[in-house]
């Protein structure tokens, strides 16, 4: 790479309609020269979770007006382009078609490679927009669409560990508030009302804690939760007993799951192992401590980029694109002939060997 690189990037593959600009120096260094997201949270919290034709509907009234807005913040003309990245997958397809129909548009139109990128490379590389966080790192990914661990070894090259066999850990939080009547998202309400409460006092499942390796499984906990909600009166009390327990459960998986990721975890010469925790329900008290004390265990360092690029966000995907153009990876004409995946595994190899991963409704989560 002789040069910097200075790529845009669109995000539409969920809840969130976002563009950045991100210029990757020689030097390796990155800069972030504008961000814009636009959450759509009034649109989906009636429903009490993300309804993918609306979700579709607002990133095709909303990507061209947050891609401008992008592009002025960065006070820059299409032509300072070097490249145009969008999220290609994996994702809600009505969402990604859109926005890689824009990127594809004006990558086009300013006669740039376009390059089609995977939502998961994206956070697995989430830290190195503004922390400073080499090759090799574990990372777990948690949030509502995804839950997984990952060895990130260098540019495309990701070991998927272990990942959940059903719903994610926030799809979890979220079904258990929608089952308690506390709205959506579910998390922060559910961490909130779990601070009164008694982590005890319910005996929930910890699902797949004692089988070796590191897949997890959240959706019995929505039964189970279920089932204690119906089981007693409701009370304020009662109430606040069942988040606690609920989050007790799901810290006691992440947790333990996280300490045989480090110990499995090598990065050889001397190297520090860093764990990179990212995603929304990263913002969790309980879970963070439990991470942190975990990590202090292993000797380990604890990194968490901030709340902006833990949740979903286009820096990351411009900077995929910006790695991989500056790798090489890209040809001249770039992927114009790429196609949206609702399902694309990061780590090939270990879905073709466990197809259970690529099919049905675990797919998008893996
Ligand atoms: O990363 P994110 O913003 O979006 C994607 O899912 O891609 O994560 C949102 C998820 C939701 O399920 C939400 O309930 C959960 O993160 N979440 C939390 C907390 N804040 C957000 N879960 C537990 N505790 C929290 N404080
Ligand atoms: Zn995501």
């Amino acid at each position: 790479m002789t040069r910097a690189l200075t790529v845009l990037g669109i995000e539409t593959s969920c809840d969130e309609t976002a563009a950045a600009v991100v210029r990757l120096h020689t030097s390796g260094s990155v800069e972030i020269l504008a961000e814009k997201v636009h959450t759509q949270l009034e649109e989906h919290a009636p429903y009490l979770g993300v309804v993918p034709e609306i979700a579709a509907r607002a990133h095709a009234e909303l990507v061209d007006a947050t891609v401008r807005a992008a592009m002025a913040e960065a006070a820059m003309d299409y032509t300072g382009l070097d490249g145009v990245a969008a999220t290609s997958g994996p994702g809600l397809i009505g969402g990604v078609l859109v926005g890689m129909m824009t990127g594809k548009a004006v990558a086009q139109a300013a006669g740039r490679p376009f390059i089609a990128v995977n939502h998961l490379e994206g956070h697995a590389l989430s830290p190195r927009l503004t922390l400073d966080c080499p090759f090799p790192y574990l990372l777990l990914l948690v949030s509502g669409g995804h839950c997984q661990f990952l060895e990130v070894q260098g540019l495309g090259a990701y070991r998927r560990l272990g990942s959940t066999i059903d719903d994610a850990a926030g799809e979890a939080f979220d079904k258990t508030a929608k089952l308690l009547g506390l709205g959506f998202p579910g998390g922060p309400a559910v961490e909130r009302i779990a601070r009164s409460g008694d982590p005890k006092a319910v005996d929930f499942p910890r699902p797949l804690l004692n089988r070796p390796g590191l897949d997890m499984s959240f959706a019995g906990l929505k039964t189970a939760v279920a089932r204690a909600a119906a089981a007693a009166p409701q009370s304020e009390a009662r109430m606040a007993d069942i988040c606690a327990s609920f989050q007790a459960a799901i810290v006691d998986v992440l947790v333990e799951k996280s300490r045989r990721a480090l110990e499995g975890f090598e990065p050889g010469d001397g190297l520090p192992k860093r764990f990179v925790v990212a995603g929304g329900v990263a913002a969790n008290s309980a879970i963070r401590e439990g991470l942190q004390s975990v990590v202090n265990d292993a000797g380990a360092v604890l990194m968490a980029p901030p709340g902006r690029h833990c949740t979903d966000n286009a820096a990351m995907i411009a900077l995929v694109g910006a790695e991989r153009l500056a790798a090489g990876l890209e040809s001249e004409a770039g992927d114009l002939g790429a196609g949206a995946r609702p399902r694309w595994p990061l780590d090939e190899a270990a879905a073709k060997s466990d197809p259970a991963y690529i099919t049905g409704r675990r797919g998008a989560k893996a």
